[in-house]
């Protein structure tokens, strides 16, 4: 494939771009700049981080995991294109250095480029916007303070003249790797095409080539459908293309089902959630992917479609089995749809590290309550089975049954029914059965006006 994008401010245009050839192998090695680094290639790490604007605004994003053909018509900034063309450098850059915000200096130009792009968004949460970004020397406080301290300057306008590079189609099909601009293109694409191998925001798929070495195949990349990327708001429902990135699910979920977003909050980093797509959470069928959960237990409807035909199916008959999912070849999913729902959700997630972490378990409750009887129940878990699960068992314990403890202890057997987990490096089986149990319960006592702060230490 052909692509042009602008590197910190000048326009490159490669011809032939393999499918899997990343940003940050082709910066360090094709470009030498090597202010980039390559720390875990894996997206975990924030070594990587660089800016990428295009008609959406700047989003920090993990250059490992970032496949060159997905940059087409975008701007790249790298830490070696963020101070003055005159060297005066960044305001971040200045108060790393005046803060003691570095010492071996290896993750900076990542803590730099997250720094740069939060300051150009105006975004002051700090802790969320650098939980991407490992640091094992410095320690966060004097980075934090850094970004604080810039936070009060302005943009500088070098920063400000990133402009779209090319608002045309990538051309050459010549490598089997193809950008459709619309779902009706895609759709005929994918169906003529079966065996090709989707790549929406590449935050799985990029690990598949980086640490598995997987040839890949034919690639459609999904990321210039821009229809694929809408969210449309109705009476009744948000509906999500699949190509929604998790920063815009996280915000158009916030006033609807707060609970839900603050669990979108600790997924992943900000680097991550600004590639990674709802659609493709979904799709790759992971016992442990965070947004099934929630979307089981709030009765969600899954688009799929296969050229021109499409049909809808609850989310939680979407899971067959582990690695197995209700998909035909060549169909695809093509949106989500959100109920909307007096907000009885609660969405607990369980991780080993509080932020940027994978789920040990994933439980989202949705529990109505009538005249102090539950009326109706949706539970649901990940990483208690090889697939996103509904609680079945414990849902008919308690329905029909008083809103008390004694009804939650009577149904403590049912879990063993409904969970056989897994001993793995996250959780043993009797951690994972036990914390999910709990989870039932900490929605009752916060049902009762009690709040449960998780990250309180005992005394
Ligand atoms: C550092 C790191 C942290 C992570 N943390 C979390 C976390 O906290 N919680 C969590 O749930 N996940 C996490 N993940 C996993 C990953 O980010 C998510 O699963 C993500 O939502 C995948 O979306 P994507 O757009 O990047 O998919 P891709 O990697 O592009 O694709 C994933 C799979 O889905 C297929 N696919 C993509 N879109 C479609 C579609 N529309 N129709 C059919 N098939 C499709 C692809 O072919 C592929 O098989 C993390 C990943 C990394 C690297
Ligand atoms: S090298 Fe660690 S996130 Fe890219
Ligand atoms: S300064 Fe050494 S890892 Fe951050």
């Amino acid at each position: 494939m052909d692509i042009t994008f602008l590197l910190n401010g000048e326009s490159v245009e490669l011809r032939d771009v393999s499918a899997t050839r990343t940003l940050l192998d082709w910066l360090r090695e094709d470009r030498a700049l090597t202010g980039t680094k390559e720390g875990c290639n894996e997206g975990d790490c924030g070594a990587c981080t660089v800016m990428v604007t295009d008609a959406d605004g700047s989003k920090a994003l993990n250059a490992c995991i970032l496949f060159l053909p997905q940059l087409h018509g975008k701007s790249v900034r790298t830490v070696e294109g963020i101070a003055a063309p005159d060297g005066a450098l960044h305001p971040v850059q200045q108060a790393m250095i005046d803060l003691h915000g570095s010492q071996c200096g290896f993750c900076t130009p990542g803590f730099i480029m997250s720094m740069a792009v939060a300051h150009k968004n105006g975004d002051r949460d700090h802790d969320t916007a650098l939980a991407g970004n490992l640091c094992r020397c410095t320690g966060y406080a004097p980075i934090v303070r850094a970004a604080e301290a810039a936070a009060n300057q302005p943009v500088p306008a070098w920063m400000q003249d990133d402009a779209v590079a090319t608002n045309a189609a990538p051309a050459g099909d010549t490598t089997g790797v193809a950008a459709p601009e619309t779902v009706a293109e895609l759709a005929a694409l994918y169906a003529a095409n079966p065996d090709a191998t989707l790549v929406a925001g590449a935050t799985d798929v990029g690990l598949w080539v980086t640490k598995q070495m997987r040839d890949l195949g034919q690639v459609i990349f999904l990321n210039r459908c821009r229809d694929l990327q809408q969210i449309d708001e109705s009476d009744d429902a948000l509906r999500f293309g699949a190509g929604v990135t998790m920063d815009r699910v996280l915000a158009a979920l916030a006033p609807l089902y707060p609970s839900y977003a603050e669990m979108v909050r600790r997924f992943a980093s900000a680097q991550v959630r600004a590639a990674a797509t709802i659609g493709g959470n979904i799709a790759n069928g992971s016992p442990i992917g965070d947004n099934p959960p929630p979307l089981i237990a709030l009765g969600a409807t899954l688009h799929l479609r296969c050229g021109d035909t499409t049909r809808d199916l609850p989310i939680e008959d979407f899971f067959l089995d582990y690695g197995k999912q209700d998909r035909a070849k060549g169909e695809f999913v093509e949106a989500i749809s959100v109920p909307k729902t007096p907000d009885r959700l609660r969405v607990y997630k369980l991780s080993k590290r509080f932020d940027q972490d994978i789920s040990a378990v994933c439980g989202a409750f949705n529990i109505t309550v009538e005249d102090g009887t539950v009326s109706a129940a949706r539970i649901a878990f990940g990483g208690m089975a090889g697939i996103p699960k509904r609680a079945s068992h414990v849902e008919a314990a308690i329905i029909g049954k008083p809103w008390t403890e004694a009804t939650l202890a009577a149904a403590a057997d049912a879990w063993a029914m409904d969970f056989t987990p897994l001993s793995d490096m996250r959780a043993s089986a009797e951690y994972r059965l036990t914390t999910a149990r709990n989870m039932l319960r900490r929605y009752w006592l916060e049902d009762q006006g009690q709040i449960v702060d998780v990250k309180a230490v005992p005394a």
